[in-house]
C-alpha cells in the first residue's frame, strides 16, 4: 500500500504471520529515470522473501525495461503488476485501473513484462472492472493467464467504487472458477471470521489483507490461527497495542537514521493505529504533532492511564 507498506511495516506484518509481501506500487517511469525516492520503495530485507516488487505504468516498453532493471538490480522473487490503482494521477497516464478499460493494452503490458523477466514469475493485481457497467475481471484474468502471468489478485471493487461500498466476492469467486492459475481474493478481510467465510465460499488460493493491517497488523496471526484450525488469539490490550506502536517507531527510526524525520513520517501510521482507541479525537490531535519517541511514550502513558480511570 502506497505510503504505508515500507520495509519496516512489512517486517511487522511478516512477524505477525503474513506469508507473501509486496512493495507498494512503484512507477515504471520512476525506475526509468532513476528517481531517488524509487530506491526507497524498492528497499526490502532478505527476511521478507518471498517478496514481490509491484510496478505500474501505461507504457508496455517502459514497464518491461523497468521490470528487467529491477530484477537485475534487486532480485525480488516476483514482479507484480498493478492494474487496480484508482487514483487520478495514475489513471490519467493510462496506468493502474485505466488498463482494465483497454484489454489489448493489458495483454501487451503483461506479455512484455513476462517476456522481459522470464523465467522469474510475474503476478498481477486487478479490480473487478472500471465501473458497474463494465465488470470484466474474468476476461482480464483469462488474458493474464494466457500470456503467462502466474497468479492474479482480485480486489472485488470497480475503479469507480474507489474504497467505498463492499467488495463483490461473487465476482472474485467466479474468477477463481474461470482460470487455472491461483487467484488471491482481496477486499474487506478484517479478521479471522471474514477469512474463513471467503475461503469456504470461494475457491481462492489465498487472501490479501489491505487496510485492516494498517490498524491491526496482528490480524495476520488471527487469520493464520483460524486457517490452521487453532484458537484465534484475541485483540491485544491497549497497553500491548502501544508497545507494538513503540516498536514500529523504534524500527522506523533505525531504518531512517533520523528520529525527527522518522516520527514525522510515522504520523499517518499513528493515526491509523489510533482508530478505534478510546478518546480517539483528542489523541489524534496530539499524534499529529509528535516529533520524538519520548514524546509519544509520554502521550501513550497519559492515554493508557486516562483509559483505566
Ligand atoms: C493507502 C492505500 C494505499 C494503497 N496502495 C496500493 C498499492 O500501492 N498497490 C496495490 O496493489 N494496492 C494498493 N491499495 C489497495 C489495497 O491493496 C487493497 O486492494 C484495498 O485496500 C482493498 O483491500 P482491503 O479491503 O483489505 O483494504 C492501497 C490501499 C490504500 C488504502
Amino acid at each position: 500500500m502506497a505510503g504505508v507498506t515500507n520495509r519496516v511495516f512489512r517486517g511487522i506484518c511478516k512477524a505477525w504471520g503474513a506469508d507473501v509481501l509486496t512493495s507498494e506500487f512503484v512507477s515504471a517511469e520512476g525506475i526509468f529515470h532513476r528517481n531517488k525516492r524509487t530506491e526507497e520503495y524498492l528497499d526490502f530485507a532478505e527476511a521478507e522473501r518471498p517478496f514481490g516488487i509491484q510496478l505500474f505504468g501505461g507504457d508496455a516498453g517502459h514497464l518491461a525495461s523497468g521490470a528487467k532493471l529491477v530484477m537485475d538490480w534487486k532480485a525480488p522473487d516476483f514482479i507484480d503488476l498493478n492494474f487496480g490503482c484508482p487514483v487520478n494521477k495514475v489513471v490519467s497516464k493510462f496506468g493502474g485501473s485505466a488498463v482494465l478499460r483497454d484489454l489489448r493494452l493489458l495483454e501487451k503490458i503483461a506479455r512484455a513484462v513476462v517476456d522481459a523477466v522470464a523465467p522469474a514469475p510475474v503476478t498481477a493485481k486487478i479490480r473487478i472492472g472500471w465501473d458497474a457497467g463494465s465488470v470484466n475481471a474474468i476476461e482480464s484474468a483469462k488474458i493474464l493467464e494466457q500470456v503467462g502471468v502466474q497468479r492474479v489478485a482480485v480486489h472485488g471493487r470497480t475503479k469507480d467504487q474507489g474504497y467505498g461500498g463492499e467488495a463483490d466476492w461473487g465476482v472474485i469467486g467466479a474468477v477463481a472458477e474461470a482460470v487455472g492459475i491461483p487467484v488471491v481474493g482481496n477486499g474487506d478481510i478484517a479478521g479471522a471470521e471474514d477469512a474463513l467465510l471467503r475461503l469456504k465460499e470461494t475457491r481462492v488460493a489465498g487472501l490479501m489483507v489491505g487496510r485492516a493491517a494498517m490498524n491491526r497488523p496482528w490480524v495476520f496471526g488471527q487469520i493464520r490461527a483460524a486457517m490452521g484450525g487453532e484458537e484465534v488469539p484475541g485483540e491485544p490490550s491497549l497497553a500491548e497495542r502501544w508497545e507494538g506502536i513503540f516498536e514500529h517507531c523504534r524500527r522506523e527510526i533505525e531504518w531512517r537514521g533520523d528520529e525527527n524525520f522518522a516520527m514525522r513520517s510515522m504520523r499517518a501510521r499513528l493515526m491509523a493505529y489510533s482508530r478505534g482507541m478510546p478518546s480517539g479525537r483528542h489523541l489524534r490531535d496530539e499524534l499529529g504533532k509528535v516529533v520524538s519517541l519520548s514524546a509519544l511514550r509520554e502521550i501513550a502513558g497519559r492515554h493508557v492511564a486516562g483509559s483505566e480511570v
